[in-house]
């Protein structure tokens, strides 16, 4: 039996945090080394997803091409990836030309076989950026919860995915202004083709984790639609037809097949260009997709369908653990307000261990977990070092200071010898959990074997009996040994390094597959170091001001200080008027200033304002603004400018203070 493990290819577009690890990282690992003390053959497979509207708005923002932002966050978050042991047999990334080619023919199969039509579209167009807005180059408020802040393609506060042009309120994200709905050709995949397949598939998964078994009954049963999966980009992969020339696959088509080209790249770097065959081809290879829950109805339902309709038959998902959420400190992860702990300067502080450990121990695996410093300290402490720490450093120091530190193999008697069989029923227990990818039962039940060891010792009072009876403490020892030795194997997925710095100390052997916990031995035990450090209140105290006070620079970073105090009657020499644009005409020669001619009801006025940049000519004529009238007057560009209109600036640009009624001249106070 082959398995092809995967990860959700993370977008190319920012450092990893541990909210992505906990999701679809770490329990991958932990699963694939699992699978692999099981004997099982397995490829492992992640890279970064390069395409999308996100990276190339970032490169917008920076003046740079999308290559260069993909270049530099590949390689940051491969480096996180190295910094916590997330071992991929291969990390790629989509914006290669293997890739490319694979995509296109993906492509190219589904049209061919009558999957993809073609339909004239309504999308967001920028008249000022005079291009085509998807995906997240616009936003607007939600269709359906009507929260603000909701993307062309997805609403991150209810999650709901719909039509561009339902949003309402759009608002270019490049310039601000509004944009207009122009009709454009785009290619759609007509998913209910593949309802009986996929009917007939998923009846086969009653094995699924709930959620995601019941998203897509769910999605069945309401009946499938056609989605678009093209884009009016120019990043992106190329639509492999003449007609769609300057347009773009979505990136949700293209990056699942992320995992079979970085298959292939895999393949080819080990020299057997073929082997990805043996694994992608074979219709009986587990194909597990480790997710984020937001990710569900891509790889449940999109990507089966387009595997269903190429003409090589490749390996349907087998399963597809979805893994919920983590929220840091009682609050969601934000990468935009910097309420986040990076990988990368996370393990410049902790054992990249100790986070492995404490996010299997906290997984969020049936509901939402909260990342809490206080917590963490608690597991590393209480969980790592006074349970288990505490048992290996007390058998260690008694069999060298007793046994000159060798504990033979002896016979035991019924309460050891019964302590051991339950502890191999916990081990049966664990294993079991680890195919059901419940890593966070996994630490309770190793920590449990540990309890239990320092239980035993207690309760045996070696450092009594040792007066009276060797032998008897020789079992003692003997015992909590092979707990120790059945530990070292149980957690090695969890935390292979200090695992593996366990098992050297008791001069066993590096780890081939599970059966290792079982030997029996006699132990040799080397000089005791200790396994895990306890860490301090005052580094948690310095990891808790340090988020908070990165989160409040980052709310900072883009505003002025508050300025100093005035007095009421400084506010009130200010004559603040409603004023409605009468005219409006862009000044030759400049790019930003805007001449105005306003009603002030009791008068007209010219002014000169400069906000060219945000609203054209045309779009103010009839606003109601808000206007400083009593300023003094100044001559810009032979205009005598004679007032001043408000604005409100943000990193999208300007925003008029425009009222929402009010007759011209009245009073603003
Ligand atoms: O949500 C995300 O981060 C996506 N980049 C995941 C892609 S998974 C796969 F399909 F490649
Ligand atoms: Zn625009």
């Amino acid at each position: 039996m082959k398995y092809i493990v995967t990860s959700a290819l993370p977008y190319a577009n920012g450092k990893l945090h541990v909210g992505h690890v906990a999701g679809a990282y770490l329990p991958a690992d932990i699963f694939v080394r699992y699978l692999r003390l099981q004997g099982k053959d397995v490829v492992f497979v992640c890279g970064t997803d390069e395409h999308g509207t996100p990276i190339s708005i970032s490169a917008d923002k920076e003046g740079i091409q999308p290559i260069e932002i993909v270049k530099r966050y590949h390689q940051s978050i491969k480096a996180a990836f190295d910094g916590i042991g997330i071992e991929f047999d291969n990390f790629s990334g989509t914006a290669r030309a293997q890739h490319y080619e694979l995509s296109q023919r993906f492509f190219s199969e589904l049209y061919e076989n009558g999957h993809i039509k073609a339909k004239t579209t309504r999308q967001f167009y920028c008249e000022n950026c005079q291009r085509y807005l998807p995906d997240r180059y616009v936003e607007g408020t939600c269709p359906q919860c009507d929260k603000a802040g909701a993307r062309g393609d997805q609403c991150d506060a209810c999650g709901q995915t719909y039509e561009t042009t339902a949003l309402k309120d759009p608002v270019c994200k490049i310039c601000g202004k509004r944009p207009v709905i122009k009709e454009t050709k785009h290619w759609f995949i007509l998913l209910d083709h593949f309802t009986e397949q996929l009917k007939q598939w998923i009846s086969h998964k009653d094995y699924w984790k709930e959620n995601v078994r019941n998203f897509m009954l769910n999605l069945l049963d309401q009946g499938l639609i056609e989605r678009s999966i093209t884009r009016d980009l120019s990043w992106g992969v190329p639509v492999p037809l003449k007609e769609a020339e300057g347009k773009v696959l979505y990136v949700w088509f293209d990056a699942p097949i992320g995992y079979i080209s970085s298959t292939i790249e895999w393949a080819a770097k080990i020299g057997k260009p073929e082997l990805w065959k043996d694994y992608w081809l074979d219709p009986d290879t587990h194909l597990i997709h480790f997710i984020g829950k937001d990710n569900i109805i891509f790889h449940a339902l999109i990507w089966p369908a387009m595997l269903m309709g190429q003409n090589t038959k490749y390996c349907l998902p087998h399963d597809i653990p979805a893994n919920e959420f983590m929220n840091l400190e009682g609050d969601k992860i934000s990468t935009s307000r910097n309420w986040a702990i990076w990988v990368d300067e996370f393990v410049q502080d902790f054992d990249g261990e100790y986070l492995r450990y404490y996010l299997a121990a906290n997984a969020p695996e049936k509901q939402d977990a909260d990342f809490s410093f206080k917590d963490f300290q608690l597991k590393i402490n209480g969980e790592l070092n006074n349970v288990l720490g505490n048992l290996a450093h007390r058998v260690f120091s008694f069999a060298a200071k007793h046994f000159d530190s060798q504990i033979p193999c002896v016979s035991l008697d019924e309460t050891p010898a019964s302590l051991l069989t339950e502890a191999d029923q916990i081990m049966t227990e664990i294993a079991a959990s680890y195919e059901n990818y419940q890593v966070k039962r996994n630490t309770r039940a190793i920590i449990d074997l540990a309890r239990r060891g320092n239980r035993f010792f207690d309760e045996q009072k070696p450092w009594l009996v040792i007066k009276t009876d060797k032998e008897k403490v020789k079992q003692t020892l003997w015992v909590c040994a092979s707990l120790l030795q059945r530990i070292s194997v149980a957690l090695s997925p969890i935390m292979p390094k200090h695992m593996l710095a366990l098992r050297k100390m008791m001069s066993l052997p590096s780890l081939t597959c599970w059966q290792d916990a079982f030997i029996k031995q006699d132990f040799l035990l080397h000089e005791f170091k200790p396994l895990m450090k306890k860490i301090p209140d005052e580094a948690i105290a310095a990891q808790i001001q340090k988020l908070h006070s990165k989160a409040d620079n980052s709310a900072k970073k883009d505003y002025e200080p508050i300025k100093a105090q005035i007095s009421y009657e400084q506010f009130a020499a200010l004559d603040l008027r409603l004023a409605k644009v009468l005219e409006a005409s862009a000044i030759p020669k400049t790019d930003k200033l805007l001449k105005l001619k306003v009603d002030l009801g009791f008068e007209t006025r010219e002014l000169v304002a400069g906000i060219a940049q945000s609203y054209k000519a045309e779009d103010i004529i009839g606003k109601t603004v808000t206007m400083l009238v009593n300023l003094q007057p100044r001559k810009i560009r032979n205009t005598m400018s004679n007032g001043m209109i408000l604005a409100a600036h943000d990193d999208d640009g300007l925003h008029l203070v425009s009222s929402d009624g009010g007759q011209p001249g009245a009073v603003v106070q």
